[in-house]
């Protein structure tokens, strides 16, 4: 948001914050020239896969949900360095994934679009790319379902996903997730550039609906929750990609603190910023001494499941309440210093010939994908060292 982060920084952490995105521009020019031609979502033995070689429909190949973070790196990089190399690389993206918008049935067009077409657009104002971004908008907002007040999060064939597989079976026309906090944006971004409210209405209304079905009152989060599409009766809610119902899955914690957060940024309602300090609330007392996060706040001590997406996602959202709240100051940037130090220290790897950089993310406890790189916790991080430099390109 502003210089003012920076200020709050002691010495030695301004240097840290400058040798970590140095290290980052080192191994990253090495990087993007391996995976040039590639939409990497996560690595495996050092080396990007490639989700365009991916068999099968869109949603696991070119339309898959992570497409965009690939990309969004390379801008955030090129917003970094200038170095034209990086804009050249992250353009790969965009017209694959415009390619696929008419077949994506998924709330994830925020997470596509954002961190390629509206940063795009953000550091180059081309035209063309503010298209496509309002288009994915348009796509986005006719997921909105008036009568539950929600974005529909899953499509059609997502039945047969391990996280749908319940009994008595999800309807899920009526499902959303609190995942969707984070696609929210692209909506009061396209408001803000057509002058036409429809889009900040449903992404109000689905944050209102947000705040009082997936909030608990002790300020940790739900990830899944079902409506009846017809009436809007409230269902059920599931753990989804947590431990369990009634537990807290760590990367769901920072999806509610950033979204909360990122709708009280777009909209000002303060509501939307006490939702978020209640999160922050529950989230900072839950966060270990060696600053690893866990995939899921509420998981038994053996094994140990780790999730550097959320440490990410977590430690970017406070940077922002950082400045918000200045009562809070302290303790939210304190928090995201020691996340973001704990992944230098002891979960990354800046060697320039090998591609990840973040290694212990885990794509849900009881998925498959434990403890190893995705490709949005390497974003996540990289976003959130820029913010302490106090010109980070905003997107959420
Ligand atoms: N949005 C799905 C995830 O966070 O893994």
């Amino acid at each position: 948001m502003s210089e003012r982060i920076t200020e709050m920084l002691t010495a030695a952490d301004r240097t840290w914050v400058d040798e970590v995105l140095q290290k980052a521009h080192v191994k990253l020019s090495k990087v993007r020239e391996r995976s040039a031609a590639k939409l990497p979502s996560e690595a495996q033995n050092g080396v990007h896969d490639n989700k365009l070689e991916a068999k099968g429909n869109i949603g696991i190949a070119k339309g898959f949900w992570t497409n965009g973070f690939w990309a969004g790196m390379l801008w955030q990089m090129y917003a970094e360095t200038g170095d034209e190399r990086y804009k050249e690389i992250a353009r790969f993206t965009l017209p694959i994934l415009d390619e696929c918008l008419l077949d994506m049935d998924t709330h994830d067009i925020g997470f596509l679009w954002l961190p390629t077409a509206v940063l795009d657009y953000k550091l180059t104002g081309d035209e063309g790319v503010k298209k496509s971004a309002l288009a994915a908008a348009k796509w986005l907002a006719g997921r909105f379902n008036p009568a539950a007040n929600i974005i529909r999060a899953w499509g059609a064939g997502d039945e047969k996903m391990a996280l749908s597989k319940v009994d008595p079976p999800m309807r899920l026309a009526g499902v959303t997730i609190i995942d969707c906090m984070m696609n929210l944006p692209l909506l009061y971004w396209a408001s803000n550039e057509t002058g036409d409210p429809r889009y900040r209405n449903i992404a109000m209304r689905h944050a209102d609906m947000a705040m009082q079905y997936f909030v608990r009152e002790d300020g940790s989060v739900i990830h899944i929750n079902e409506f009846d599409p017809d009436t809007g009766a409230y269902v059920d809610n599931f753990g989804g990609q947590g431990y369990g119902k009634g537990s807290a899955w760590s990367r769901g914690q920072g999806w509610g603190l950033c979204g909360f957060t990122d709708s009280y940024k777009a909209t000002g309602k303060q509501e939307y910023l006490e939702t978020a300090q209640k999160i922050a609330a529950y989230v900072l007392p839950n966060i270990p001494e060696d600053g690893l996060i866990p995939s899921d706040f509420r998981q038994p001590p053996k094994p140990w499941v780790q999730d550097d997406i959320a440490a990410g996602v977590l430690a970017t959202a406070f940077i922002d309440l950082a400045e918000l709240v200045p009562e809070q100051t302290d303790a939210y940037l304190g928090a995201a210093l020691r996340m973001l130090h704990a992944i230098d220290e002891k979960s990354a790897d800046w060697n320039p010939d090998t591609d990840p950089i973040t290694l212990h993310g885990t794509a849900g406890y009881h998925l498959p994908g434990r403890n190893i790189n995705f490709i949005y916790a390497d974003y996540y991080y990289i976003e959130a060292i820029r913010k302490l430099k106090g010109h980070d390109t905003y997107l959420w």
